[in-house]
């Protein structure tokens, strides 16, 4: 790994936070729902596994939350499910897809985890073909945010938290613009910078038709210490100034144990050092959300 300059892989003028001129005023009203999005269009960066356990942890925390899987390889609902259901939900009329086609209301696709004050939005096989799904719509961009509206509005849920598969396609803009904030899940390897620079010009380009939407930060998974990589990784982005999560996840075999049990680590080895690091994670995320 080179030492290329954050503002070199991020390719951009840092994205500054947008306004929410009107969200004070309602907000003394009613309960305000942020909706964040867990977005690299790299795959295997840890998008799926900090949605699951910063969700989980947010819940854990009292916390109101509803996890939606944006994603055709169902990695989140399988962070929660076994298999077989998995498969039913994926296949049957309740899950992203079909809100999507317009067939079934979000509430009606909202499951309990079983876990307190943790919810989920199964996504289907079927999301392979959501781009020519979305292509002859109206308004195309906006389905997502329309469809998210109604739970949104009524303050059911503290945070909604969405994880979006590894494109950057019609889908993810339909994504970005539901949300308000994005996280991106950085993985610490030689190779886990590269594609940066696209997914900001990505989100500044997003922005054009979703001026609020704010980049929370950039968070760095599967992290070797040891590794020399991770720390021309940390010194990179450390240059990216307030974009950073000061606590990032190191790799632990406890994520893949918790995966094959369909949990989140931090419900099957609440002790270990991922899901620690999930929590602090999680504490930092609300924080910065505040
Ligand atoms: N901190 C970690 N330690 C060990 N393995 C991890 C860690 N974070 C993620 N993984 C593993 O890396 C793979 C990719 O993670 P995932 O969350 O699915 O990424 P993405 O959703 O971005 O594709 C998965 O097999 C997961 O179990
Ligand atoms: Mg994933």
């Amino acid at each position: 790994m080179t030492s290329r300059s954050f503002a070199e892989y991020a390719g951009f003028c840092p994205l500054s936070a947008g306004g929410s001129g009107g969200a004070f005023i309602l907000g003394v009203f009613m309960k305000k729902t942020t909706v964040i999005c867990f977005t690299n269009n790299k795959g295997g960066s840890g998008k799926s596994t900090t949605c699951a356990n910063v969700g989980y942890a947010l819940a854990l925390e009292g916390k109101k939350v509803l996890i939606v899987d944006a994603d055709m390889q169902l990695n989140l609902t399988l962070s929660f499910f076994d298999e077989d259901s998995v498969f039913d939900m994926a296949s049957g009329p309740y899950n992203l897809f079909r809100v999507m086609q317009g067939r079934a209301s979000l509430e009606d696709c909202i499951r309990e985890t079983g876990f307190d004050n943790l919810s989920l939005i199964p996504s289907s096989t079927l999301m392979s073909g959501i781009e020519f799904e979305l292509f002859p719509k109206l308004q195309r961009e906006f389905i997502l945010k329309k469809a998210l509206a109604g739970v949104k509005e009524s303050g059911r849920f503290d945070y909604i938290l969405i994880d979006a598969p590894p494109t950057l396609g019609t889908w993810v803009v339909n994504i970005l613009v539901a949300s308000d904030k994005v996280i991106i899940p950085v993985e610490a390897s030689p190779w886990g910078l590269f594609g940066l620079a696209n997914m900001f010009e990505f989100i500044g380009e997003i922005r054009g038709i979703a001026p609020g939407l704010e980049v929370l930060g950039i968070t760095v998974t599967k992290v070797s210490e040891r590794k020399n990589y991770f720390k021309q990784t940390m010194q990179t982005l450390s240059e990216s100034g307030n974009y950073i999560f000061e606590n990032y996840v190191r790799v632990d075999v406890n994520i893949e144990k918790a995966q094959d049990e369909c949990k989140p680590v931090i419900a099957y080895s609440p002790r270990s050092r991922s899901a620690q690091e999930f929590i602090a994670l999680a504490k930092e995320i609300d924080k910065k959300c505040q």
